[in-house]
């Protein structure tokens, strides 16, 4: 996936506003090494604007020797002949001016052929979604909206669904979704350096043919050894061969959680109509806005959003500063689903809450779902994704 480099995060955002799904954005060229280091399939890197010419010319040459496989754009603010020589002798791959959105999608369409060029048909990446549903408070609907959302996927004809439980210490999807897990993350432990899709394959739950839950350890206090490198590896793994990766996630942002957020494509963020919660989901959009996660790639759910507490979803929208893409409304059947471990959405299809998530799948998805041809090519696909975004 892209990585842009910029010290300003307005021209990160904007600059990942222009770019696929699951860009990333880190705000120095120490923060892009480190970032290379643990991702050793990047392909391309985009510096910005705000460093300086000198600093992005050298940046490209030390990449063109240390890693001749990813390639390097600059984007500048103004391209005068004596740069263009400069960053062509430095290796970089192209020059675009970074108000020219055109450009730089032609620049990574390019970077990205060379890419699968470089590595021969059998490069093509095979395109996914990571969702991670979180909010920093607990009991406001996080696991029964990702649960509901896995299924409303398979449902749509995503064929390969993963559902994560990330909620290490007191997960809580296996219970919902009525599940005896053998095996969870805690099988993992250890194996950052060996993990492939074979031996996570083993740890996983069947639910149904097109859904598999990786399930959270049963106590609590193995939590400490999911180190974040692990959740790095374990997701960089299911993305591979799933269509869509779901992670349900902890009311927290501890250090596993804030991986998985690094690695997210499209985050749903949860609430509720109480002021605490509100409070802690504007600090969590802050912490978004720090990971760079663009605000396409958000989803505000307002679940019980009928409760009569003196705020609406105006109210909500004027507060944490985006809008409402789905209300739930307050539900006893929701808690009876739960309670027997059948999912609302497969229990009662007719069902409000099943409506919504529907429309969250498709909303998300785009038209990733349901497609005959899912092994696609990551510029199809990156296409594909940039044509949906901007109907937004
Ligand atoms: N809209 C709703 N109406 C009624 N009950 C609901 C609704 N949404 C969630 N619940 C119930 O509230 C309880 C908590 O929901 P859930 O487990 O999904 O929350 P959570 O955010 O994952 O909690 P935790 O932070 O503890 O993991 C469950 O019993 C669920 O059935
Ligand atoms: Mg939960």
């Amino acid at each position: 996936m892209p990585v842009v480099v910029d010290p300003d995060p307005m021209v990160v955002e904007t600059l990942l506003a222009a770019m696929p799904a699951g860009a990333h954005g880190v705000e120095s060229v120490d923060r892009l090494n480190a970032w290379l280091n643990s991702h050793s399939d990047e392909y391309v890197v985009l510096l910005g604007p705000t460093l300086t010419d000198g600093e992005a010319v050298l940046t490209c040459e030390t990449l063109r020797t240390n890693a001749p496989t990813i390639s390097t754009i600059l984007a500048r603010e103004s391209l005068d002949g004596e740069l263009l020589a400069a960053a062509m002798r430095a290796g970089a791959r192209d020059v675009v001016h970074h108000s020219d959105a055109a450009s730089i999608t032609e620049a990574l369409n390019r970077a990205y052929e060379l890419y699968v060029a470089l590595r021969g048909p059998a490069g093509a990446i095979h395109m996914s979604k990571v969702i991670a549903v979180f909010s920093p408070k607990g009991g406001v609907g996080k696991t029964t909206i990702s649960v509901n959302l896995a299924l409303a996927l398979t449902e749509k004809g995503a064929r390969r669904v993963c559902l994560v439980d990330l909620d290490l210490a007191f997960g809580d999807v296996a219970i919902t979704m009525q599940l005896f897990p053998t095996h969870s993350i805690e099988q993992a432990i250890g194996s950052e350096d060996a993990l492939d899709i074979e031996m996570l394959d083993q740890l996983l739950t069947r639910h149904q043919d097109s859904l598999m839950v990786l399930a959270a350890p049963p106590h609590p206090d193995t939590r400490e050894r999911v180190t974040p490198l692990l959740v790095s590896r374990i997701i960089r793994t299911l993305r591979e061969t799933f269509d869509y990766v779901v992670i349900d996630t902890a009311p927290a942002f501890d250090e596993q959680v804030l991986t998985a957020l690094d690695e997210t494509d499209e985050v749903v963020l949860v609430t509720t109509l109480d002021v605490p919660t509100l409070k802690n989901v504007k600090v969590a959009v802050e912490t978004f806005d720090a990971l760079h996660i663009a605000r396409d790639n958000r989803h505000l759910v307002l679940n019980r959003a009928d409760d009569e507490v003196g705020i609406n979803a105006d109210k909500v929208e004027g507060i944490l500063g985006m809008p409402v893409d789905a209300q739930i409304v307050s539900s006893l059947d929701i808690a009876a689903a739960t309670n027997a471990g059948s999912p609302v959405i497969v229990s009662d299809p007719e069902h409000q809450l099943s409506a919504v998530i529907r429309q969250l799948a498709t909303d998300l998805a785009g038209e990733m779902v349901g497609g005959t041809d899912q092994l696609t090519t990551q510029s199809e696909a990156e296409a594909k994704s940039r044509r949906s975004r901007r109907r937004k």
